[in-house]
C-alpha cells in the first residue's frame, strides 16, 4: 500500500498501476477511521481492481471553526487501518494541495437536499462537501465511490453531484454501523466521555421509539411527537431536529408509505453534534 500526499504522486501511481484499464473504487474520508469506515473499505475492496481511500479534514465543510479544530487527526493509525482493510493507496493531501490554493467553496443549491435539515443547521456545510468531493472525484477518477449511510443527506447530495458532474461514476452506499448499544459509529464519538456516550445512545433509542409507534399504528406526526417529547425530558441531549423525510429529496415525509421514508435526527451531546437515521418502516 502506498501513502500519497500530492496530486502529482497520485497521478504517477495511477499511471504505474494501469489505472486507465482498471476499475478504481474510492472511499473518501476525513480520517479518524472506525469500524464504519472499515466496513465501507472492505465493501469497496470487493468491487474493483484498485482501491483508494482519501483522508482530509476538509475545512470548507465546517460551519464552526471550533468544530474543525477539534476534529481528531490520527493519520498514522488511519493509514494502518486502511491498509489492513484492503486499500491499495491512501491519498492524504493538504487542503491547499487539493484546492490548488486557499480552500474555498462556492454556494450550491440543490433545493431541500442542500438547504433543509443539515443544510439549514450547518450553513455552508454542503457547499464544502460538494467542493471537496468534486475535487476528489476529479483527482481520483473512480468507477465506484462509497459513502456511509449514516450521512444520509450527504449521500443524496453526492448522488446529485455525481449525476450532474461525474455521470460515469456510480455512487454506492454502505450500511450504517452501530456499537453494541445501538450508537451510530462516528469519529465524533471520540470526543464524548462515558456520560456523553450514555446520553448519545438516546438518539438511536428515539429512532426506535418512532419506528415502533409507527408500526403500532400511530401516524407519522404522532410517532415523531412521541419521540420529541421523550427527548425533551433529557437535559443532556439538545435536539436540533427529529423528522421523517424522503431520503431521495429530503422533503418531509408524510404521504404514502415508501422504502425511502427515513427517520432523521440531529442533536448535541456535550457540545458534540451527532446525527443518526433509520428507515421509518422496519
Ligand atoms: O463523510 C465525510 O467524511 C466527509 O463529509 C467527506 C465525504 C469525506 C467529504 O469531506
Amino acid at each position: 500500500m502506498v501513502l500519497l500526499h500530492s496530486l502529482e504522486e497520485l497521478h504517477k501511481w495511477q499511471h504505474q498501476s494501469g489505472w486507465s484499464v482498471r476499475k478504481t473504487c474510492f472511499v473518501p474520508t476525513m480520517g479518524a477511521l472506525h469500524e464504519g469506515h472499515v466496513s465501507l473499505i472492505r465493501q469497496a475492496s470487493k468491487r474493483g481492481d484498485l482501491l483508494v481511500v482519501s483522508i482530509l479534514v476538509n475545512p470548507t465543510q465546517f460551519d464552526k471553526k471550533s468544530d474543525y479544530d477539534a476534529y481528531p487527526v490520527t493519520l498514522e493509525q488511519d493509514v494502518a487501518i486502511a491498509e489492513e482493510a484492503g486499500a491499495d493507496a491512501v491519498f492524504a493531501p493538504s487542503a491547499e494541495e487539493l484546492y490548488g490554493g486557499i480552500p474555498a467553496a462556492s454556494p450550491v443549491d440543490y433545493g431541500p437536499l442542500t438547504q433543509a435539515y443539515e443544510g439549514a443547521h450547518r450553513p455552508g456545510h454542503f457547499d464544502g462537501v460538494v467542493a471537496v468531493v468534486d475535487l476528489l472525484f476529479d483527482a481520483v477518477k473512480p468507477t465506484f465511490a462509497f459513502f456511509g449511510e449514516k450521512d444520509l443527506q450527504q449521500v443524496a447530495v453526492v448522488k446529485r453531484l455525481a449525476e450532474e458532474r461525474h455521470p460515469k461514476l456510480e455512487v454506492l452506499v454502505g450500511s450504517l454501523v452501530r456499537d453494541g448499544q445501538g450508537l451510530a459509529l462516528s469519529s465524533r464519538n471520540a470526543r464524548l466521555d462515558e456520560q456523553g456516550l450514555f446520553a448519545a445512545r438516546h438518539l438511536s433509542q428515539t429512532i426506535r421509539q418512532v419506528q415502533s409507534a409507527f408500526a403500532e399504528g400511530a401516524s407519522v406526526s404522532e410517532a415523531l411527537e412521541l419521540g420529541r417529547l421523550q427527548l425533551l425530558e433529557r437535559h443532556d441531549v439538545v435536539l436540533e431536529y427529529l423528522d421523517a423525510v424522503d431520503a431521495r429529496t429530503f422533503r418531509p415525509f408524510r404521504g404514502q408509505m415508501s422504502d425511502s421514508a427515513y427517520v432523521v435526527i440531529a442533536a448535541q451531546v456535550q457540545d458534540v453534534r451527532l446525527i443518526d437515521n433509520g428507515p421509518l418502516r422496519t
